[in-house]
């Protein structure tokens, strides 16, 4: 079959209306049904195929053979049609086998001893937000908590100040954000405004980096300078590339999961009642959270070579999208894949990917959003939602960037 001659027309993936709207859950069934592998043409001129089943997810993901990462992980975010400018260089956008070789560098910054250090960090300052909230009788969380997670782990791993990374988790929010007009002016050409957001983001690590080439420590910048691969050394684009990508790799994923697991809790308060009577549901919550937010919607994959799937013939050069939140919709392997439930066992979903680039910030991912929930439940505060909550403009990151609560 051809992109010509699908049975589905008029969904666009790329209409950010339609998540701000909260209509793909629906748009997915619709595809996974009629449509698995589409052909999706945006309104923004990009043209790209959307897998949607777990199975054709899989398949890409573990497909590394005809699937490439250079193209980068936003469809449209590079000004080429070619390889991002980071392509080879920063981790999630570099093919074997020098990928292999950069994940063997930072891999021991994301340790379960980092981990277990994250962890103490995070509960530190949850336990502070939480304070300050029973104090003042409310919150955004989205502001006021969720963000705690990512700064905490920041100071581990990057061994920066609490101000310092909420600094740099205000520019990576600034960056994953940058089509919703609160945090940015909306107008020109996207893509410019993500290259000068980008810069703004190495401007940060250009300073430290220079500080801990005079006094190195045990953090990953220190790491990422002494390393060497292949025989040489990282250049300092390298340096910079790879400490973007932990930066915005964990700072809005983790934070963002939170957001949207409580307000998944909160609109189905049996559940949340369940984990609160019932702590050592702690671990399946967490994974069941992450299934339901798939906060990172897709990532992009380019067609090495031709290749078959489905009736559906992808050509060479094609732009590939793996859609985690359809595919961790899918009936086929999540019975009653449409129902919140923290029990839920087996739960493989897909939102940290799966083969090769599969999330090496997920033992730090599981132990801020274990902490955060833990937390939350033993506090015993009780929240109402006080006002709207509002979703970040993007199809790429399902993010929640408003979300009042008054303590009840
Ligand atoms: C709930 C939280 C998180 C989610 C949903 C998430 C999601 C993902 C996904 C889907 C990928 C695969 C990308 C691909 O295949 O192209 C990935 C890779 C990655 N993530 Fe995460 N992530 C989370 C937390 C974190 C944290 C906390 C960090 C760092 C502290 C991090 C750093 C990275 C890095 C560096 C990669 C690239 C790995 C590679 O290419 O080998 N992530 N993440």
């Amino acid at each position: 079959m051809s992109p010509q001659t699908q049975a589905v027309t008029g969904i666009d993936l790329t209409d950010l209306d339609l998540f701000a709207r909260g209509e793909h859950t629906a748009a997915f069934a619709t595809l996974r049904a009629e449509q698995p592998i589409y052909w999706n043409e945006g309104a923004d001129g990009s043209r790209f195929w959307a897998l949607t089943t777990y199975d054709d997810v899989m398949w890409a993901y573990r497909n590394h053979e005809n699937f490439s990462s250079g193209r980068g992980a936003i469809v449209g975010g590079s000004f080429r049609s070619e390889d991002d400018t980071s392509a080879g260089r920063m981790l999630v956008t570099t093919d074997l086998p020098r990928h292999r070789m950069l994940k063997q560098v930072i891999h021991p910054s994301m340790s379960p001893g980092v981990a277990k250090r994250v962890a103490k960090q995070v509960t530190e300052l949850v336990a502070k937000a939480l304070e300050r909230v029973r104090a003042t009788g409310g919150c955004d969380f989205s502001t006021d908590i969720a963000p705690e997670l990512p700064a905490g782990a920041l100071m581990v791993i990057m061994g920066i100040s609490h101000e310092e990374a909420h600094h740099l988790i205000g520019l990576t929010r600034r960056m994953v954000g940058y089509r919703d007009e609160i945090f940015v002016d909306t107008g020109g050409d996207a893509r410019l405004r993500l290259a000068w957001l980008q810069a703004e983001v190495f401007e940060f690590f250009s300073d430290i980096v220079a500080e801990r080439r005079r006094n190195p420590g045990d953090d990953l910048i220190s790491t990422l300078l002494e390393a060497e691969v292949n025989g040489r050394r990282l250049n300092e684009e390298e340096i910079f590339y790879n400490c973007m990508n932990v930066a915005v790799g964990g700072n809005e994923t983790s934070s963002y999961t939170a957001c949207t697991g409580l307000v998944a809790l909160m609109d189905h308060p049996e559940q949340y009642q369940r984990l609160r009577e019932t702590p050592q549901l702690l671990g399946s919550a967490v994974e069941e959270i992450l299934r339901w937010s798939s906060t990172n919607a897709y990532v992009q994959r380019a067609a090495k070579h031709d290749v078959t799937r489905g009736g559906i013939e992808i050509k060479a050069g094609d732009s590939v999208t793996l859609w985690n939140y359809s595919a961790n919709r899918d009936e086929a392997q999540f019975p009653d894949a449409h129902l919140f439930d923290i029990a839920r066992t087996p739960n493989r979903h897909l939102t940290y990917g799966s083969g090769l680039h599969r999330c090496i910030g997920a033992p730090i991912a599981q132990a801020e959003l274990a902490l955060v929930f833990e937390q939350i439940m033993a506090s015993g505060l009780t929240f109402k939602i006080a006002g709207e909550v509002r979703r970040l403009r993007s199809n790429f990151l399902l993010g929640i960037t408003r979300l009042p609560l008054e303590v009840v």
